[in-house]
């Protein structure tokens, strides 16, 4: 069972018998045991965490849990992109057993979205799902990839190709944990922070244009505040549309042409954050051409991006590969192109008016 809390920090994830609070506070890691404990009862636990997390978090989170009873030991995984496989999640699996995890165990996602996703997944899939709970320590992971129970391992022929939908039993966000994450991770995060912002909340993104080098500074108490308004964004989405069958894709604001991107540059050029910022500038100028937008928008989305020190275009592809891509996308339809447009700050629709000619048009401009 989940537990309703009011403070300003928490947020309360409605999905009826799957639902979970996100916790967001400074220093929050020393206490997940406790809290933990509100919806898990003490049980063996393995703490899943990577090479580079491990010796930064990975004692504060086993202290907390033991000291809360949890029969808990840490597993530390060498772990990228390359490795969120089936290959790793089979490894997982072994760990599980020799633990003697049962389907009462826990299982804690303690890292980036690479980390959560495929614990998340092995978690769904261990004895047909046992319980897990999400601690992410990049702020890519904090506002996006650890909620909304999209699990998911890689295959050789797509990403996130081999997953389910799998809601954890919590998520416990410590935004201390941000001041050990390199300034290019930041940077990835506060591309989906903007998204956000540009979906669903002009208020919100004012005061990322208004706080910008306090957010760069790590500022808590403007960390605490775009995190908890990016989780809501993100949370409110999930709880009307879970599985994606409507709503959900206005999520993937700027991702249509940024997946495309980071597709035709085999995921080497571009990191995901870079592509999605590209995606971002193309939608919105597409949105231009079809009179759906004014300048503005734009204009007030490249200054942040400039000022986060990011690409507005890609200036080497060639306009004719990126639509081919797109239309082998995951997210077309029914053949046609369907993109989410801007039509003001804090608004956008999904569309599939956009002809070819257009987007051909904006990519070679
Ligand atoms: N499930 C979803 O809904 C969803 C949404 C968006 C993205 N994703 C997935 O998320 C993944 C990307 O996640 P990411 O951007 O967090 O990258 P990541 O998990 O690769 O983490 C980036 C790097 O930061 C390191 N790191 C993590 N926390 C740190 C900290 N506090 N201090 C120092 N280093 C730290 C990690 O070890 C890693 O090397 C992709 O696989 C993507 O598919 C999933
Ligand atoms: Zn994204």
């Amino acid at each position: 069972m989940a537990y309703k809390i009011t403070s300003m920090k928490d947020i309360f994830v409605d999905l009826g018998k799957d639902s979970y609070n996100i916790i967001i506070d400074k220093g929050i890691l020393n206490q997940v045991g406790t809290l933990i404990s509100k919806v898990i009862s003490p049980s063996k636990a393995i703490i899943v965490t990577d090479k580079t997390v491990a010796p930064l978090y990975g004692n504060i989170v086993l202290d907390s849990l033991s000291e809360c009873k949890f029969d808990v030991k840490v597993v530390s995984m060498e772990l990228g992109e390359e490795q969120k496989s089936m290959a790793k999640a089979e490894e997982l699996y072994e760990n599980l057993f020799d633990h003697e995890m049962d389907r009462k165990s826990l299982i804690v996602a303690l890292g980036g979205g690479v980390l959560g996703d495929l614990v998340g997944f092995v978690a769904s899939t261990f004895m047909r799902g046992i319980p897990f709970v999400q601690i992410p320590t990049t702020l890519l992971a904090q506002v996006d990839s650890s909620i909304g129970g999209k699990v998911a391992v890689n295959h050789p022929r797509g990403k996130n190709m081999i997953g389910c939908f799998y809601q954890p039993k919590s998520v416990f966000i410590d935004t201390d944990t941000l001041r050990t994450l390199p300034k290019e991770e930041m940077t990835a995060g506060m591309v989906e922070v903007i998204k956000y912002g540009m979906i669903k909340d002009s208020a919100f993104f004012e005061y990322i244009e208004k706080h910008l080098p306090a957010i760069m500074k790590l500022e808590p108490a403007v960390l605490e505040e775009i995190i908890y308004n990016s989780c809501k964004v993100k949370a409110h989405v999930v709880e009307l549309d879970e599985k994606e069958e409507g709503l959900r894709a206005i999520l993937n604001y700027g991702h249509t042409i940024g997946h495309a991107l980071e597709a035709l540059t085999s995921y080497k050029k571009y990191r995901h954050g870079d592509a999605v910022a590209m995606g971002m500038i193309y939608a919105t100028k597409i949105a231009i051409e079809m009179k759906l937008v004014d300048e503005e928008v734009l204009k007030r989305q490249e200054s942040l991006f400039v000022k986060l020190g990011l690409s507005l275009k890609d200036t080497e592809l060639n306009p004719n590969d990126i639509v081919s891509i797109l239309y082998q996308d995951k997210k077309t339809i029914g053949g046609r192109l369907r993109f989410v447009l801007p039509i003001r700050i804090g608004d956008v629709v999904i569309n599939d008016g956009a002809d070819e000619e257009t987007i051909l048009k904006v990519l070679a401009d």
